[in-house]
Formats: C-alpha cells, sequence, structure tokens
C-alpha cells in the first residue's frame, strides 16, 4: 500500500488529502500538523474550515485510509510521498522585506524530512513557494541525506475557496513539475499515478520544475490582474456614469477574453494572490526586471486604491465624517461561502473607518467575533504564521461589536457597507433595515449585491462599485 503524508493541516492540505484519500482507496492518507487544536478538529464533527460537501468527503474515509495525526514524524518516516503544504509567509524583516516569501516553516519541515527519513522519500512542494524553492529544499536534503534518495516535486494546488471539492474532483489541470532525470521522471510518474485515480490523463501537465512553480504565481497573478483591470474600470465607470457590470459583460463576451473574473468588487483578497504577486515582483527584480516587477506590483496597488477609494467614498459621503457613528459591516470573509478571512478587503476597510472614529457593527455568516478582533488587531503579513507563533491579539478594539445577523448590525447605524457577496445579503428585508437606521440612510454595496433601484425606493442613499452615482454622491467633490 502506498502511504502518503501530508505536513500542513489547513485549507490546502485537509481538502486536496480528503479528496485523495476517497479517490484512492488503496492509498493510505496520513495529514499531519503541530497544531494540536487543528488537528483535534480535524477529528471531530467541527471541521477547521468551513468548505461545502468537505465534511461528507472527511466522513466518507477518516479512521479507514484518512487520518489526522500530531505524530508528525512517525508519518513522514513511513510516507512514501511526502506533500509539503506548510505557511509561506510574506517576509516582514530583513533582505526582500515586504515582498519575498518567509521560507522558514518550509525550511525546517524539509530538515525535519531529512532527519526522520529510513526510506527514499519524494517530496512534493504543494504550498505555493517562490520559484527556484524546489532547488533549496532539494539541497537541504540531499546534504543531510544519509544515503537516502528523495526526488522534489512541484505540484501546485490551483483549487480556490469554497469550491475546493468540487475543483479538486473535478479539476481544469493537475500540474506536476520534477527533474528531467530518469528518477525525476519515474517521481513524475508515481505522482501522476495518483492523480490518474479520478483524472483524465489529459488533463495531467507534466512539466520541468521551474515551469510548474512559475506557472502557480502566474496563474494568480493572471488572474489577479484580471479583477484589477475591471476594478480600474469601476473608478472610471462612476466618474463617467457608464456601469462596470455592462462594461465586464459587453467585454467578456468577446470568446478571446471570456466572461469569469470580471466583477467589480472592493478589491480581491484571499491567501494567495497579494503574495503570489509580491513574490513574482521580488523574483523579477532579483533578476534585474524592474520593468516587469513594475508591471506586476501595479496589480496590488489598484487593488489597494479600491479599498481605500470605497472608504473615501462612505467618509465623504456622510458629510466628511464617520465619528461616532455607528456603521454596519456586512460580511468580512474574502469571499462567500468561505470562513476565511485571510487578506480580505474587509480588514483594511474596517480599519480605514476605524482610523476616521467610527463604531462598526459586523456580521459575517461564518465568522466569528475572535476572528474579526484578530484580524483587526494583526498588523500585514502577521496572519501567516502558525497560529502559535503568531502575536497575541490585543484587547477586543472598542469602536467594534461583531453582532448575530445583519438587523441587528444595521439597527441604529447611519450607513451599511457590503464587503462579502453572501446570498442572505441580496434577499435581506431592507425595508426593515432602512426603518431602523438613522436618516439618511446609506447603503455602500462593495459587491454589487443589492437591488440599487429597489433600494433608492425605499428611501437609501446608495452607493454600488462601478455603478451610475446616486444623485446624492453625485453633488459632492470628487474624491481622489
Ligand atoms: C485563488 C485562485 O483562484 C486559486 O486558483 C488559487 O489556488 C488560490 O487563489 P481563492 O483565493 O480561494 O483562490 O479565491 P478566488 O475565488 O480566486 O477569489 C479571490 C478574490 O478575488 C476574492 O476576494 C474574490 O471576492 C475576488 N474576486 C474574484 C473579485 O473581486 N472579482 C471576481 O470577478 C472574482
Ligand atoms: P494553506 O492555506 O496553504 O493550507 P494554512 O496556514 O491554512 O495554509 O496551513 C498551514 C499549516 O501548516 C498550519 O496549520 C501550520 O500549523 C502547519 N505547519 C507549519 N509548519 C509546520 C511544520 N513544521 N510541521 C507541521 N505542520 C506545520
Amino acid at each position: 500500500m502506498v502511504k502518503i503524508c501530508c505536513i500542513g493541516a489547513g485549507y490546502v492540505g485537509g481538502p486536496t488529502m480528503a479528496v485523495i484519500a476517497v479517490k484512492c482507496p488503496s492509498i493510505e492518507v496520513a495529514v499531519v500538523d503541530i497544531s494540536v487544536s487543528r488537528i483535534q478538529a480535524w477529528n471531530s464533527d467541527q471541521l477547521p474550515i468551513y468548505e461545502p460537501g468537505l465534511d461528507e468527503v472527511v466522513k466518507k474515509c477518516r479512521g479507514t485510509n484518512l487520518f489526522f495525526s500530531t505524530d508528525v514524524e512517525r508519518h513522514v518516516a513511513e510516507a512514501d510521498i511526502v506533500f509539503v503544504s506548510v505557511n509561506t509567509p510574506t517576509k516582514t524583516r530583513g533582505l526582500g522585506a515586504g515582498k519575498a516569501a518567509d521560507l522558514t516553516y518550509w525550511e525546517s519541515a524539509a530538515r525535519m524530512i531529512a532527519d526522520v527519513s529510513k526510506s527514499d522519500k519524494i517530496v512534493v512542494e504543494k504550498s505555493t513557494v517562490p520559484v527556484k524553492t524546489a532547488e533549496a529544499i532539494e539541497r537541504i536534503l540531499t546534504h543531510n541525506s544519509k544515503g537516502i534518495k528523495y526526488q522534489i516535486l512541484s505540484n501546485p494546488e490551483f483549487l480556490a475557496e469554497g469550491t475546493a471539492i468540487q475543483d479538486l474532483f473535478n479539476p481544469d489541470r493537475v500540474l506536476i513539475g520534477g527533474r528531467e532525470t530518469a528518477d525525476g521522471k519515474k517521481a513524475v510518474d508515481a505522482l501522476k499515478s495518483v492523480y490518474a485515480h479520478w483524472v483524465p490523463e489529459d488533463r495531467i501537465l507534466c512539466t520541468n520544475l521551474w515551469s510548474a512553480e512559475l506557472s502557480k504565481l502566474a496563474a494568480n497573478a493572471f488572474l489577479a490582474q484580471r479583477i484589477s483591470s475591471v476594478n480600474a474600470m469601476s473608478a472610471l465607470c462612476e466618474a463617467t456614469g457608464a456601469d462596470v457590470a455592462q462594461v465586464a459583460h459587453a467585454v467578456g463576451t468577446d470568446s478571446r477574453i471570456g466572461p469569469k473574473f470580471l466583477k467589480a468588487s472592493v478589491g480581491f483578497g484571499g491567501s494567495c494572490f497579494q503574495k503570489d504577486i509580491l513574490n513574482l515582483v521580488y523574483i523579477c527584480e532579483c533578476n534585474g526586471l524592474a520593468e516587469v516587477a513594475g508591471y506586476w506590483r501595479q496589480v496590488i496597488k489598484v487593488n489597494d486604491y479600491q479599498k481605500s477609494r470605497f472608504v473615501n467614498r462612505v467618509v465623504s459621503s456622510m458629510f466628511n465624517t464617520v465619528a461616532g457613528k455607528k456603521v454596519a459591516i456586512l460580511g468580512f470573509a474574502f469571499k462567500k461561502d468561505t470562513g476565511d478571512t485571510r487578506e480580505t478587503a474587509a480588514i483594511d476597510v474596517c480599519k480605514g473607518l476605524i482610523g476616521d472614529k467610527a463604531h462598526l457593527s459586523i456580521f459575517d455568516p461564518q465568522v466569528g467575533e475572535a476572528q474579526i478582533q484578530k484580524d483587526l488587531a494583526l498588523n500585514k503579513f502577521e496572519w501567516d504564521h502558525p497560529a502559535h507563533l503568531q502575536p497575541a491579539a490585543a484587547g477586543a478594539a472598542k469602536q467594534v461589536s461583531v453582532v448575530r445577523d445583519a438587523y441587528e448590525a444595521a439597527k441604529g447605524a447611519h450607513a451599511v457597507c457590503v464587503m462579502t457577496e453572501w446570498e442572505e445579503f441580496k434577499g435581506l428585508d431592507y425595508g426593515r433595515i432602512y426603518e431602523g437606521m438613522q436618516k439618511p440612510a446609506f447603503v455602500f454595496d462593495g459587491r454589487n449585491v443589492v437591488d440599487v433601484e429597489k433600494l433608492r425606493e425605499i428611501g437609501f442613499i446608495v452607493y454600488s462599485i462601478g455603478k451610475p452615482l446616486d444623485p446624492w454622491l453625485k453633488d459632492l467633490p470628487a474624491v481622489a
């Protein structure tokens, strides 16, 4: 029986390994983590991450050929294939600070693999890492090899949260990069045979190591670039009276462009886009490609601009001050159908409003108070460290309360800001919300989910990203 071990039981490691286990009954899969609480949660009825369909998959094979454990060393020692899916934060200090990936956790995982291994192993990069990480890992492993042979593969994960199980069951492609040597090809074939249990062969792409590593960064950069492109257009639409949804539709019907990933929003979030682009920028700079670096950096600049533009809209619409005013924040996750808040636009918007002394009342169907308070207390990039190494969150911010539903959040508020496109926000009784609010009552829709006309009929002043401006907002001085 082939044994697989995955180091890191996070958003990538957990679902990916669960799907491998359910699709390959002949393979024993162990997912290990240094976090005791995370492993306990994976072994309980309340999984540590919210992902549609994940519960059923885990229930089907947990205890049969899928195991979650903190006994990292034993499972690594026993495995034929070791996936590494640990944190890869952006460095906050030293060389490459603010851009380069901090490979501390990766390196310590690699050293541990070298320490405990007693048989040959295939080591698979699963977490996104900068190009040439495999080479660094290879060096650590071979210099500590005690005669054991290692093959390093890059097998980046393309799943998106919220649709992870669907994406894993039916991937557009699986990418496997390896050394172009006889042993390298054998290792690629071994991993290919795992995916071949359920993925058609023509969707399993095999490349060299660097192409696989770079493809992952490139794919995320291209996706993020589309969002920044449409978000840049949203600012122009507001200035000119065009409707960004109509523009995106017209643009997206060109079959060369395609309709997906063209929804204007308050800004992209998630654990990957910003981090991967920063990595890309750093790699370009290291290779003397300043113009290429500048090109990709702009994708992040537009995303930051979109978030601060939103805060400016809120403040300037409300007579240039939100000091002491209650503002309801609907949604905190970085997108719908996930409880994940990593790099969510809501953090920067909330921090911006708190900076202007607003009182926030936040509701998200999947994110609890502890997470929100922690997110608002952490500094940039601090989230991406194993939980026990994160700085303890400061006391709860006085200006922030986290409530249990949208109506409670909006009660007595001057404004409602929609930060996440949860379906339930579309069907709210906005008449009831309006009744309970201060007047004039504002809605700032960062996700284009509300029915603007209907809300204006009720009496709201409505701002919706990239839509023709409310007459109220038109008369205000332009925001930068
Ligand atoms: C992304 C990639 O899609 C995935 O392939 C990769 O493996 C990890 O990074 P994820 O972060 O889960 O996945 O979310 P994604 O669906 O890509 O959305 C990212 C952000 O962009 C979200 O904040 C989302 O709301 C935003 N977005 C997406 C838009 O603002 N507009 C769009 O049209 C699409
Ligand atoms: P991702 O979204 O890439 O899955 P996460 O942050 O959700 O990232 O998960 C990474 C996991 O890796 C965390 O649960 C962390 O505790 C774990 N981890 C980090 N370093 C190690 C290590 N050396 N050994 C085992 N687990 C580790």
